[in-house]
């Protein structure tokens, strides 16, 4: 049976997907919506969407991805979604030192953009640095043996702004929220006889629910930790260079330029004059040696991770620059964060109710790192779910997946990933235990 429209529905997280849910649900007529958010602030300082922007590129590998993007693009050009949504094309090269897997992943994505019908007229080969100038003409880098393709199909969405932006209107149009640890914060989903009839709250309030939505993000684990090792919390660097209003003006409009492999940067936001990089490697994960999970370090430690960058990625995102503005290479990097997300083995989304719960918790996640440009649509998916019927999932990839078999991170064997992913632990200065 479908969840009836009355149904008191809680929300666990004020990021991405919970937003994203709490706006389709509203706008369909569902009546008794609550989002818990353990920070004072939307867009959270958890949140792997807070930030100044998140790449929207509709070519994927697969193309049940890429017909969700272009769809998705559709609705970021809607009045509610285009004040966050910048075309600015997708420059997606490698360097020519670039390792053979770097190479075939951009073969891949470029054989994806050219034989898709909406996105082939926007795609350009771009063959050297002769090719790319044109593109990007404040371009005064070498770019040594640069090749890809320039799609104009693609851009970026300002994240931070966006979930701003669907915080109000969600909080308009009635949709009630609850933050800060104590009264947004989730201790723990209550159950009776297996079946969740509301939450705990850090300030030990009971709120009953009839349904429960996790949109935990990277913290899923800690609140659903029968998902076990199908989640992986894993976090990416994110660095800024402080520009001059003149440099800033000097580089709008400039594509979303990508070395895969360095890592990519944007157009600098012209509010706060930062530009921001995000070097490419196999990421971070914070395993707890007991159960073999990885977990977010967020809450309790935000200041262990923010303002910190591994050297490793600093040398990459000095490279990258060095390669395509060099006078920003020796720059100072500023507001370094890792960034973390939920990822599952195959990047496959998780979209389900859980088993055993009687159709009372559902898990939106496993976000694996590509799920903001979603941000306009990932509620309908929840909708479906809840329209169902049967209550069901009717779309296999993001059913609940069988735990994994022995193996606790896959990071390297995915294909559009470079390197193996680390302990934070063994990277964090001085070894601080978290
Ligand atoms: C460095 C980096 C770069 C990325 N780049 C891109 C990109 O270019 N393009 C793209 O499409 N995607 C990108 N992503 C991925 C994108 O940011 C995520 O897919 C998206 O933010 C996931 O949304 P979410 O709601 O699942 O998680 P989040 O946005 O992280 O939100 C989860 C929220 O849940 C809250 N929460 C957790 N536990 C609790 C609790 N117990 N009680 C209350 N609240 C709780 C957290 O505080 C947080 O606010 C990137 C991610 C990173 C880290
Ligand atoms: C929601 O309610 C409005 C007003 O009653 C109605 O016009 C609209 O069709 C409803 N939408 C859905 C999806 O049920």
């Amino acid at each position: 049976m479908a969840v009836p429209k009355s149904t008191p529905i809680l929300i666990i997280g004020g990021g991405a997907f919970g937003l994203s849910t709490a706006l389709h649900l509203v706008q369909n007529n569902y009546t008794d919506i609550t989002v818990f958010e353990q920070d004072e602030q939307i867009p959270p300082r958890y949140s792997a969407a807070n930030d100044l922007n998140k790449i929207v590129r509709a070519e994927y590998e697969d193309k049940f991805y890429t017909d969700l993007t272009i769809e998705a693009i559709k609705t970021w050009k809607t009045p509610l979604f285009a004040p966050y949504f910048h075309q600015t094309g997708f420059l997606h090269c490698v360097s020519g030192a670039a390792p053979q897997k770097a190479q075939e992943t951009l073969k891949r994505f470029q054989d994806a953009a050219t034989s898709h019908p909406t996105i082939a007229p926007h795609v350009v080969p771009l063959n050297g640095p002769g090719d790319i100038r044109p593109w990007f003409w404040q371009c005064d880098g070498p770019l040594p043996g640069w090749r890809g393709y320039m799609n104009r199909f693609d851009g970026y969405a300002h994240s931070g702004n966006a979930l701003a932006g669907i915080y109000r209107v969600t909080q308009g149009a009635g949709v009630k929220f609850f933050l800060g640890a104590q009264q947004g914060g989730v201790a723990e989903i209550v159950y009776e006889g297996g079946k969740a009839v509301g939450v705990r709250t850090g300030d030990g309030r009971f709120h009953a629910a009839g349904l429960v939505i996790v949109a935990a993000g990277a913290g899923v684990g800690k609140i659903l930790p029968s998902l076990g090792t199908q989640i992986v919390a894993k976090a990416w660097s994110v660095a800024h260079v402080l520009l001059s209003d003149e440099e800033t003006a000097a580089l709008r409009g400039i594509p979303v330029t990508y070395a895969r492999d360095f890592g990519f940067f944007f157009e600098p936001d012209p509010k706060t004059n930062l530009l921001k990089l995000c070097p490419m490697g196999g990421g971070y994960i914070n395993t707890d040696r007991a159960s073999g999970v990885s977990h977010s370090p967020f809450p309790e430690h935000l200041d262990v991770v923010n303002g910190f960058l591994p050297a490793e990625d600093e040398g990459r995102i000095r490279k990258l620059l060095a390669q395509t503005l060099p006078g920003l290479a020796g720059r100072p990097l500023v507001k370094k964060s890792l960034c973390w997300f939920a990822d599952t083995k195959d990047s496959d989304f998780i979209v389900d109710y859980v088993p055993g719960s009687q159709g009372s918790v559902v898990v939106l996640s496993g976000d694996s790192g590509h799920g903001f440009k979603m941000f306009p649509i990932v509620g309908g998916w929840v909708r479906d779910l809840l329209e169902d019927q049967q209550g069901e999932q009717k779309v296999s990839r993001w059913r609940w997946k069988e735990a994994g078999g022995g193996k606790e991170d896959w990071g390297g064997d995915v294909s559009w990933r470079l390197g193996e992913s680390r302990e934070l632990r063994d990277v964090l200065p001085g070894r601080t235990k978290l």
